[in-house]
């Protein structure tokens, strides 16, 4: 949060049309608008904290959960969602329990919607941590998901 005084100090004058762009400057310092962050710019802008989600929720850029160790995409463009992407997104929300734009409690997994991410050949695609997956079926998510939860607990415990 320290760094984040450091962005409130070149918004000094308070004003509340800089509530974007400290939103935008946070959540590249961060990743994610925790809500400690979203507490100290509603004290810095004489904001409520309400008013701000309220601002930020209008804006598909931001994001209110800390990423997971292993990110998920899921494309849901035309291409994707003819080879079944909604089954996929399903499934994916069954077997972790979260929903878009959410993060496991184990802090393992975030799931997130997007939309064409340009290789429809290769449709049904996921991404994770910016690694595509092609031709994908629930089966091979578990798999993939099972493969990340032995090495994510692995590396823990190094
Ligand atoms: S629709 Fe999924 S890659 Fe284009």
């Amino acid at each position: 949060v320290s760094n984040l005084q450091n962005i409130l100090i070149r918004f000094s004058n308070g004003k509340r049309d800089s509530l974007i762009p400290i939103l935008q400057e946070e959540q590249q310092r961060a990743g994610y608008l925790s809500r400690e962050s979203i507490v100290l710019i509603g004290e810095h802008l004489g904001m409520s904290v309400s008013k701000i989600y309220g601002v930020a929720s209008f804006y598909n850029q931001f994001k209110f959960h800390s990423p997971g160790k292993f990110h998920i995409q899921i494309c849901r463009g035309t291409a994707c969602h003819v080879k079944g992407s909604y089954n996929l997104l399903d499934n994916l929300q069954r077997e972790l329990k979260i929903k878009p734009d959410e993060t496991t409690k184990d802090c393992l997994f975030s799931l997130e919607v997007v939309a064409c991410v340009g290789v429809c050949s290769l449709a049904p695609v996921i991404v994770m941590n910016g690694e595509f997956y092609a031709n994908m079926d629930t089966k091979k998510v578990n798999e993939l998901i099972n493969e990340c939860k032995t090495k994510g607990l692995s590396e823990c415990t190094n």
